[in-house]
């Protein structure tokens, strides 16, 4: 069978279980299977038996909705390469726009930086790697994820810790140009709606926050406000449904000045900046 048409029959197979993205995903599990990038794949003559058999068992897993990134133990998150996979949150597209803005933030030698709930360490290496002059630091609650991170930030200089996020740096109180937080926040009201590649493989600890997923956010308006400088800046993502909600925690602790949110190019609000009261 050619590459072409093991995609094609594949993604027929993606799309009937309601995969989103059938014809990419069937793409990067075969490019993995044949240890290829994607767009090499028309180069190929022919798929052998034994990769197709294995190919197979992914598309499978794949219908099942187990996450694409789980199958080939790796996600992209802006230029860096991340080892993902069970017990720690996938990185979202959406969350690259948080860390843009926050690697927007880091101008002077040596800003220092906070990634709290660091997960997989996406945010702090995506900073690193854009920002090497930036002091960064981490914080993960949960070991497995920890260990994910411990990997993924390896021989980068960030300083990653295994803790609370919201009692976590007591050293850096005052110091701190810049922190950036992808918390938990979905609603627990928005179970059903969860897609099931979330809801069943990434941790739980990773979703929710509380009944209106806005339990860590409040933390965040709190414990932010120790760690900067003044002046200094926060940036936390949120749900689509929150962009009225975020700004007003922040607005409301009278500490904060350019409470703003921001949207993404589909017009969805998707993170709240603020900056420390001078
Ligand atoms: C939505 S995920 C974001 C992970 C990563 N920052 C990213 O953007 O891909 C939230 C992360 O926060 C962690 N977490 C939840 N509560 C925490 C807490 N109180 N302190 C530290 N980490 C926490 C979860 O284990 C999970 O890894």
């Amino acid at each position: 069978m050619t590459p072409r048409e093991a995609v094609r029959r594949a993604a027929a197979r993606l799309a009937a279980a309601g995969v989103p993205s059938p014809e990419h995903d069937a793409g990067e599990l075969l490019a993995h299977v044949l240890g290829t990038g994607r767009s090499q794949l028309p180069l190929l003559d022919d798929v052998s038996e034994e990769a197709a058999e294995r190919y197979d068992r992914l598309i499978a897993r794949r219908a099942a909705r187990e996450p694409l990134q789980h199958l080939t133990g790796e996600a992209w998150f802006r230029h860096v390469r991340l080892e993902v996979g069970p017990g720690v949150f996938t990185p979202r597209p959406e969350t690259e726009l948080l860390a843009g803005w926050a690697i927007d933030q880091v101008h002077d030698d040596p800003d220092v930086v906070v990634d709290l709930c660091t997960g997989s360490g996406a945010i702090a290496r995506a900073i690193v790697d854009e920002r090497p002059q930036a002091v960064v630091h981490a914080v993960e609650l949960d070991e497995l994820a920890h260990g994910y991170a411990a990997r993924n930030l390896a021989g980068t200089g960030v300083d990653l810790r295994l803790g609370d996020a919201f009692t976590a740096f007591d050293d850096l109180l005052g110091q701190v140009h810049v922190v950036v937080c992808n918390p938990p926040y979905v609603p627990l009201e928005a179970w059903e709606s969860v897609a099931p590649e979330a809801r069943d493989h990434d941790p739980h600890l990773a979703l929710f926050s509380g009944q209106d997923g806005l339990d860590s956010i409040r933390r965040l308006a709190v414990r932010g406000a120790q760690l900067l400088r003044p002046g200094g800046v926060v940036g936390v993502e949120h749900a689509d449904v929150q962009g009225d909600s975020v700004p007003a925690i922040f607005a409301a602790t009278g500490r904060w000045v350019d409470v703003r949110d921001h949207h993404d190019l589909a017009g969805r609000a998707r993170f709240t900046t603020a900056r420390l009261a001078p």
